[in-house]
């Protein structure tokens, strides 16, 4: 799928810029949003350990400040040589800017990806809807 290999291409472009002097653990990932544009971004992270930044976090605020909201797939990829999947935090990141049928691409060092969803990464998630009362 062409646009599979433009999202790990981007993915792979944002790891090679992580910032991950702590954990030697680069992360790249890139999303295509609702209007067909793809965003990366890298982990980022920092002396005070907590403050550190997931790759997913960063392609989400890129995406949102250039005035987007809705991820319709995004790519990850670890260090390798295997899969990594989106920690937990980021589940739900990913889930309040993700419709149901959003793919999630968890992608190794060849290009190869294993894709799952939101609803199977993050079951029964709390979301947007769930605030809505009445
Ligand atoms: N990390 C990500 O950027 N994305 C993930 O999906 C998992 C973990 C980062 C956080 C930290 O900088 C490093 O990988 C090790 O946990």
């Amino acid at each position: 799928m062409a646009g599979l290999d433009e999202l790990f291409e981007r993915a792979k472009a944002a790891r090679a810029q992580a910032y991950a002097p702590y954990s030697r653990f680069p992360v790249g990932a890139a999303l295509r949003s609702a209007s067909g544009a793809v965003f990366s971004g890298c982990n980022v992270e920092n002396a005070a350990y907590p403050l550190g930044v997931c790759a997913e976090t960063s392609a989400i605020s890129a995406m949102v400040a250039a005035g987007e909201t809705r991820i319709m797939e995004i790519l990850v990829l670890g260090p390798g040589p295997g899969r990594i999947a989106p920690c937990g935090a980021c589940r739900q990141r990913i889930a309040e800017f993700a419709p149901s049928e959003a793919l999630i691409h968890l992608a190794d060092e060849t290009g190869a990806a294993e894709t799952t969803s939101v609803s199977e990464l993050l079951p029964r998630a709390f979301g947007p809807a769930s605030l809505a009362r009445g």
